[in-house]
Protein backbone atom coordinates (compact mmCIF):
# COMPACT_ATOMS: atom_id res chain seq x y z
CA UNK A 1 0.00 0.00 0.00
CA UNK A 2 1.79 3.13 -1.20
CA UNK A 3 0.10 6.51 0.49
CA UNK A 4 1.14 10.31 -1.13
CA UNK A 5 1.71 12.35 1.29
CA UNK A 6 3.35 16.39 1.93
CA UNK A 7 6.49 16.55 2.04
CA UNK A 8 8.31 17.37 5.61
CA UNK A 9 11.59 18.52 6.54
CA UNK A 10 12.67 15.01 8.17
CA UNK A 11 12.35 13.42 4.56
CA UNK A 12 14.91 15.52 3.30
CA UNK A 13 17.46 13.29 3.48
CA UNK A 14 15.75 10.24 1.90
CA UNK A 15 14.29 12.74 -0.82
CA UNK A 16 18.21 13.46 -1.82
CA UNK A 17 19.33 9.47 -1.16
CA UNK A 18 16.97 8.47 -4.16
CA UNK A 19 17.32 11.80 -5.96
CA UNK A 20 21.56 11.66 -5.60
CA UNK A 21 21.50 7.79 -7.11
CA UNK A 22 20.02 9.16 -10.62
CA UNK A 23 23.16 12.03 -10.68
CA UNK A 24 25.49 9.27 -10.74
CA UNK A 25 23.90 6.48 -12.39
CA UNK A 26 21.49 7.30 -15.24
CA UNK A 27 20.95 10.62 -18.46
CA UNK A 28 17.09 10.92 -16.50
CA UNK A 29 18.47 13.85 -14.74
CA UNK A 30 21.72 15.98 -16.62
CA UNK A 31 22.92 17.13 -13.14
CA UNK A 32 26.84 15.72 -12.54
CA UNK A 33 27.36 16.04 -8.51
CA UNK A 34 25.10 15.01 -6.07
CA UNK A 35 22.95 17.63 -4.15
CA UNK A 36 24.73 18.42 -0.75
CA UNK A 37 21.96 18.62 2.10
CA UNK A 38 21.98 21.94 1.88
CA UNK A 39 21.35 22.53 -1.33
CA UNK A 40 17.94 20.09 -1.06
CA UNK A 41 17.21 22.48 2.44
CA UNK A 42 17.46 25.49 0.11
CA UNK A 43 14.89 23.35 -2.42
CA UNK A 44 12.74 22.84 0.16
CA UNK A 45 12.42 25.93 1.41
CA UNK A 46 11.98 26.99 -2.03
CA UNK A 47 9.03 25.49 -2.74
CA UNK A 48 5.69 27.61 -1.87
CA UNK A 49 1.64 26.21 -1.41
CA UNK A 50 1.59 26.69 -5.21
CA UNK A 51 4.54 24.20 -5.51
CA UNK A 52 4.08 20.94 -3.30
CA UNK A 53 6.61 18.27 -2.58
CA UNK A 54 5.62 14.89 -1.79
CA UNK A 55 6.57 11.65 -0.97
CA UNK A 56 5.58 8.14 -1.48
CA UNK A 57 5.40 6.19 1.76
CA UNK A 58 5.75 2.40 1.93
CA UNK A 59 5.50 0.32 5.49
CA UNK A 60 6.85 3.58 7.00
CA UNK A 61 9.71 4.42 4.97
CA UNK A 62 9.73 7.02 2.01
CA UNK A 63 10.55 4.48 -1.41
CA UNK A 64 9.75 8.31 -3.77
CA UNK A 65 9.26 11.87 -4.09
CA UNK A 66 7.09 13.88 -6.36
CA UNK A 67 7.37 17.74 -7.16
CA UNK A 68 5.55 20.76 -8.91
CA UNK A 69 8.02 23.69 -9.53
CA UNK A 70 7.46 27.06 -11.41
CA UNK A 71 7.88 25.91 -15.18
CA UNK A 72 9.65 29.83 -15.45
CA UNK A 73 9.82 32.64 -13.10
CA UNK A 74 8.50 35.27 -14.92
CA UNK A 75 4.91 35.96 -13.09
CA UNK A 76 3.17 35.19 -16.37
CA UNK A 77 3.97 31.77 -16.06
CA UNK A 78 2.44 30.98 -12.92
CA UNK A 79 -0.20 29.17 -13.69
CA UNK A 80 2.37 26.40 -15.52
CA UNK A 81 4.01 23.69 -13.53
CA UNK A 82 6.80 21.40 -14.04
CA UNK A 83 7.01 18.41 -12.72
CA UNK A 84 9.17 15.42 -11.25
CA UNK A 85 9.14 12.02 -10.22
CA UNK A 86 11.45 10.00 -8.69
CA UNK A 87 11.15 6.57 -7.22
CA UNK A 88 13.72 4.84 -5.15
CA UNK A 89 15.71 2.94 -7.61
CA UNK A 90 15.60 -0.90 -6.23
CA UNK A 91 11.66 -0.15 -6.47
CA UNK A 92 10.94 0.44 -9.77
CA UNK A 93 8.17 -0.71 -11.68
CA UNK A 94 5.67 -1.30 -8.70
CA UNK A 95 3.00 1.56 -9.58
CA UNK A 96 4.73 4.14 -7.19
CA UNK A 97 5.35 6.88 -9.69
CA UNK A 98 2.49 6.29 -10.84
CA UNK A 99 0.40 6.82 -7.56
CA UNK A 100 3.09 10.10 -7.36
CA UNK A 101 1.91 11.69 -10.48
CA UNK A 102 -1.57 10.97 -10.04
CA UNK A 103 -1.50 12.70 -6.89
CA UNK A 104 0.72 15.79 -8.68
CA UNK A 105 -1.96 16.50 -11.01
CA UNK A 106 -5.03 16.50 -9.05
CA UNK A 107 -2.91 18.51 -6.53
CA UNK A 108 -2.32 20.78 -9.70
CA UNK A 109 -6.04 20.69 -10.55
CA UNK A 110 -6.80 22.05 -7.12
CA UNK A 111 -4.11 24.70 -7.18
CA UNK A 112 -5.52 25.95 -10.62
CA UNK A 113 -2.82 25.65 -12.50
CA UNK A 114 -3.38 25.42 -15.65
CA UNK A 115 -1.21 23.01 -17.26
CA UNK A 116 1.94 20.80 -15.87
CA UNK A 117 5.37 20.25 -18.37
CA UNK A 118 7.28 17.28 -18.10
CA UNK A 119 10.92 18.07 -19.45
CA UNK A 120 12.55 14.36 -20.36
CA UNK A 121 15.95 12.95 -21.46
CA UNK A 122 14.37 11.47 -24.82
CA UNK A 123 16.20 8.06 -24.25
CA UNK A 124 13.91 8.25 -20.77
CA UNK A 125 11.45 5.43 -22.53
CA UNK A 126 9.82 4.19 -19.32
CA UNK A 127 9.43 7.60 -18.04
CA UNK A 128 7.73 8.51 -21.05
CA UNK A 129 5.52 5.89 -20.74
CA UNK A 130 4.81 6.56 -17.45
CA UNK A 131 3.55 10.24 -18.36
CA UNK A 132 1.85 9.25 -21.36
CA UNK A 133 -0.55 6.68 -19.56
CA UNK A 134 -2.01 9.36 -17.06
CA UNK A 135 -2.98 11.97 -20.26
CA UNK A 136 0.44 14.02 -21.49
CA UNK A 137 1.39 14.24 -24.55
CA UNK A 138 4.63 15.11 -26.41
CA UNK A 139 4.83 18.94 -27.95
CA UNK A 140 8.39 19.51 -28.34
CA UNK A 141 11.62 17.34 -28.84
CA UNK A 142 15.15 19.38 -28.47
CA UNK A 143 17.59 17.89 -30.13
CA UNK A 144 21.19 17.41 -27.94
CA UNK A 145 20.82 19.90 -25.77
CA UNK A 146 22.22 17.73 -22.81
CA UNK A 147 25.50 16.10 -22.55
CA UNK A 148 26.37 13.91 -20.26
CA UNK A 149 28.53 10.40 -19.81
CA UNK A 150 30.18 11.31 -23.16
CA UNK A 151 26.84 11.43 -25.43
CA UNK A 152 24.42 14.08 -26.54
CA UNK A 153 21.04 13.88 -25.18
CA UNK A 154 17.54 15.20 -26.14
CA UNK A 155 14.58 16.29 -24.41
CA UNK A 156 11.27 15.53 -25.11
CA UNK A 157 8.83 17.93 -23.75
CA UNK A 158 5.44 16.52 -23.03
CA UNK A 159 2.41 18.70 -21.76
CA UNK A 160 -0.43 17.77 -19.82
CA UNK A 161 -3.53 20.25 -20.00
CA UNK A 162 -5.37 20.52 -16.78
C1 LIG B 1 10.18 6.94 -14.31
C2 LIG B 1 9.78 6.48 -12.92
C3 LIG B 1 9.31 7.67 -12.10
C4 LIG B 1 8.63 5.47 -13.06
O1 LIG B 1 8.19 5.10 -11.77
P1 LIG B 1 7.89 3.56 -11.45
O2 LIG B 1 7.36 3.48 -10.08
O3 LIG B 1 9.11 2.76 -11.74
O4 LIG B 1 6.79 3.20 -12.53
P2 LIG B 1 5.33 2.58 -12.31
O5 LIG B 1 5.45 1.22 -11.74
O6 LIG B 1 4.48 3.55 -11.56
O7 LIG B 1 4.84 2.49 -13.82
C5 LIG B 1 3.55 2.89 -14.23
C6 LIG B 1 3.47 2.70 -15.73
O8 LIG B 1 4.40 3.54 -16.40
C7 LIG B 1 4.99 2.84 -17.50
N1 LIG B 1 6.41 2.53 -17.22
C8 LIG B 1 7.09 2.80 -16.09
N2 LIG B 1 8.37 2.40 -16.18
C9 LIG B 1 8.49 1.84 -17.39
C10 LIG B 1 9.58 1.24 -18.08
N3 LIG B 1 10.81 1.15 -17.54
N4 LIG B 1 9.38 0.81 -19.34
C11 LIG B 1 8.16 0.92 -19.91
N5 LIG B 1 7.08 1.46 -19.32
C12 LIG B 1 7.25 1.93 -18.06
C13 LIG B 1 4.20 1.56 -17.63
O9 LIG B 1 3.05 1.85 -18.42
C14 LIG B 1 3.83 1.31 -16.19
O10 LIG B 1 2.71 0.47 -16.03
P3 LIG B 1 2.91 -1.14 -16.01
O11 LIG B 1 4.03 -1.45 -15.07
O12 LIG B 1 1.56 -1.63 -15.54
O13 LIG B 1 3.22 -1.53 -17.42
C15 LIG B 1 10.95 5.74 -12.20
O14 LIG B 1 11.43 4.72 -13.03
C16 LIG B 1 12.11 6.67 -11.86
O15 LIG B 1 12.15 7.21 -10.76
N6 LIG B 1 13.03 6.86 -12.82
C17 LIG B 1 14.15 7.73 -12.62
C18 LIG B 1 13.75 9.16 -12.49
C19 LIG B 1 12.97 9.67 -13.67
O16 LIG B 1 13.25 9.40 -14.82
N7 LIG B 1 11.95 10.48 -13.37
C20 LIG B 1 11.09 11.10 -14.34
C21 LIG B 1 11.59 12.44 -14.71
S1 LIG B 1 10.49 13.67 -14.12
Amino acid sequence: MTEIRPAAVEDLPTINAIYNHYVEHSTCTYQYQPSSAAERAAWFSGHDEHHPITVAVRAHEVVGWGSLGPFRTREGYRYTVENSVYVRHDLQRQGIGQALLRDLIVRARTLGHRTIVAGISAEQTGSIALHEREGFREVAHLKEVGFKFEQWLDVVFLQLML
